[in-house]
């Protein structure tokens, strides 16, 4: 068993908004890292499982794994990911139904959440559903775990991303960071890439910095579950950080 396997889910109940564009990068970009990586596609419509028989031989390995036949099956699969000593699982996740046994091994087994978020009203209002049913879910409750948004197709000057911004800061989720609307991700999807391998394109290159941003967030959250709790020193005032770690330690 590894202890150290870093296990994400990817998940929204709006459809489109980008779970499997995310999650797919995700994968590709830890596979770019040289670790070893599954992706375990817990949706039915099998996008993940269809980007992945595009994917070249050549190619960093993405272990692509169709995971969503039942929870029990989901359960194993994370477990013999565990004894294989795998580094990074993601898991592309539907959450349109948040009491489904599907949804909650997912949810049991991961150790943060990624969830993609548009900025239109209708994805603002079905994202804010959502996140309270996520944050009261039973599993949640039972063992708390850092929640991040990623704000996809950001459009900046918008005024429905104040909206999100002001309902996000209410729910105290972060937005770990923003992607642009590129019709790169479409390209590298129907490819079976991410955009980590599509350096050539200058659009990709410039989206690079939230990737980092997401691996980073990805690598704090879960390096923190490892490190023993820090003593906060007497007079200090208590930062979102030292509360965030409270809250999931
Ligand atoms: N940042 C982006 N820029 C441009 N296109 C994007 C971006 N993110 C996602 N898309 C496109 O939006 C469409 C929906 O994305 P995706 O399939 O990842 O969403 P999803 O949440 O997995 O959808 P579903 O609910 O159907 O599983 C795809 O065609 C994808 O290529
Ligand atoms: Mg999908």
């Amino acid at each position: 068993m590894s202890a150290t396997t870093k296990k994400i889910l990817v998940v929204n109940s709006k459809g489109g908004c980008g779970k499997t564009t995310i999650a797919t990068n995700l994968a590709v970009a830890f596979a770019n890292q040289g670790v070893k990586v599954s992706l375990l596609d817990c949706d039915k419509q099998a996008s993940c499982s269809h980007w992945a028989e595009e994917r070249g031989a050549q190619a960093p390995k993405v272990n692509t794994v169709a995971s969503y036949h039942s929870a029990d099956k989901l359960t194993a699969q994370i477990e013999q990911e565990l004894n294989q000593h795998t580094d990074v699982i993601v898991m592309d996740a539907t959450g349109s139904h948040t009491d489904t046994a599907l949804f909650e091994a997912a949810l049991k087994d991961s150790e943060l959440v990624l969830i993609p978020m548009l900025a239109s009203s209708l994805d603002i209002k079905a994202g804010e559903r959502f996140i309270a049913d996520l944050m009261t879910h039973r599993v949640m409750r039972a063992t708390p775990k850092p929640i991040g948004v990623i704000y996809n197709r950001a459009q900046s000057t918008s005024a429905n991303q104040q909206r999100l911004e002001d309902l996000l800061r209410c729910l105290d989720v972060p937005v770990i960071a923003e992607l642009r609307d590129l019709s790169v991700y479409a390209k590298a999807a129907e490819i079976g890439a991410g955009i980590m391998e599509m350096r050539e394109n200058a659009a990709a290159s410039n989206e690079y910095a939230a990737w980092r941003d997401i691996m980073l967030w990805i690598d704090r959250r879960t390096a923190n579950r490892r490190e023993l709790p820090r003593p906060i020193q007497a007079g200090r005032k208590v930062s979102r950080t030292d509360q965030n770690q409270s809250r999931v330690s």
